[in-house]
């Protein structure tokens, strides 16, 4: 599927000449980018800018500009986002070449992302957390997940300050596929990916082959920096990937040789390590809803074995995301919920049986006709 509007711009003008991709040959538009070239984020690879963008004939809008670094990340990250079309992935909107890297035009995001929100005075508190946007903003970040998954693609850089946030609406995407990859070339690709917090054991232990796994990890460890605002193998004194294993190590105890078969990782001599924490411990006080169903959730992300890990479909239909589903659970500002549950098409059909009863009521009345046409087999 090819969603967004090409083209190329002179580097003196701030018009940029488009052409629709979905018509061949289709006549040229003009995409005229304007305003104060505000930066409103800086990662290690673009620098985004808010404009406005007019094109003929339609309103003038906010957009983010992203400007890449001289890197090969441009023409990955336009592609990717090229084929990805779900309300939890930032939308493209446009791309074109400049001085002969792809800037791709966002739409806008204006509260900016999760970390910076995390960390700003008065928004976490204490013994309250982030409230009822913890376990919102999780479930979005999974769904958003397991539509990626599904598209064969890999995120392999989630982490807080990767994903954008709108607390009026409560609505949250996934950006920055700048280090993404499909799943069918990650083979033989550096495993030096990700930022260190949020990088699976498999990948610090050099894998020679990993999986879309690897996101789920950083899924749930951004779950629990959502809690405790900080990563749950976090240590100030940190200072090597060696040093994350060793905290890692400290909870799940020293991996198994099947632990690192399932990992596709060398078995090597480790020093001992004494299992002197847990999350029952570290988590029991934080704020958390529901301690028991948490623990059971993150069990089931945060353990060695890429195949026993959930898959994203699994983290949504979860028990810990079932506040979500009350008719009462409000926004902290009284505004309702974003819709969580009104599935595609196209996601009912990646989901796998085992999540159909959690999501059954909201599935439709089209899934519940399929359904009820399905064969009775006589035992
Ligand atoms: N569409 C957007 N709307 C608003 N802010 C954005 C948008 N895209 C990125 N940003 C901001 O810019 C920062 C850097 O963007 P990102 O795509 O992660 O760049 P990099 O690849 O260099 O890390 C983000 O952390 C976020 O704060
Ligand atoms: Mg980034």
């Amino acid at each position: 599927m090819q969603k967004c509007i090409w083209g190329s711009k002179e580097a003196s003008t701030d018009k940029v000449l488009l052409r629709d991709a979905k018509t061949k040959g289709g006549s040229a538009v003009e995409l005229e980018l304007r305003g104060s070239r505000q930066v409103i984020g800086k990662g290690s690879f673009g620098t985004i800018t808010k404009m406005q963008a007019k094109r003929m004939g339609r309103p003038t809008e906010y957009v983010a500009v992203k400007q890449p670094e001289p890197c090969q990340c441009d023409v990955l990250e336009k592609n990717v986002l090229t084929k990805l079309d779900h309300k939890n992935i930032v939308s493209l909107k446009y791309h074109y070449l400049e001085d002969g890297l792809y800037n791709i035009v966002l739409e806008l995001v204006d509260e900016g992302n999760l970390y910076d929100y995390l960390h700003t005075k008065g928004h976490y508190a204490p013994g309250r957390g982030l409230g009822i946007l913890t376990e919102l903003f999780t479930y979005q970040l999974f769904r958003g997940l397991a539509y990626c998954h599904a598209s064969d693609i890999v995120h392999r850089d989630l982490k807080p300050e990767n994903l954008l946030i709108d607390t009026t609406t409560g609505v949250l995407k996934i950006a920055d596929f700048g280090c993404s990859c499909y799943l069918h070339e990650r083979e033989g690709r550096p495993c030096y990916v990700g930022t260190r917090d949020f990088r699976a054991p498999e990948l610090i232990m050099d894998a020679s082959r990993y999986c879309s796994k690897v996101d789920i990890w950083a899924g749930g460890i951004i779950l629990t920096e959502l809690i405790l605002k900080k990563p749950v193998f976090y240590r100030e004194s940190m200072e090597s990937s060696i040093d994350q294993l060793y905290c890692v190590f400290e909870y799940l105890g020293l991996p198994t040789s099947e632990d690192c078969e399932a990992m596709h990782v060398r078995v090597r001599k480790w020093m001992p390590v004494t299992r002197k924490r847990s999350f029952q411990k570290t988590f029991s006080g934080s704020p958390v809803r529901d301690l028991p169903t948490f623990l059971h959730l993150i069990d089931r992300i945060l353990t060695y074995r890429p195949k026993d890990r959930y898959t994203a479909w699994q983290v949504c239909a979860h028990p810990f995301f079932n506040v979500l589903r009350l008719p009462q659970t409000r926004l902290p500002n009284g505004n309702p919920l974003p819709p969580l549950f009104d599935f595609s098409t196209e996601e009912i059909a990646t989901m796998p049986d085992c999540v159909h009863g959690a999501f059954e009521p909201f599935l439709g009345r089209h899934f519940r006709k399929e359904q009820q046409q399905q064969p009775v087999v006589a035992i």
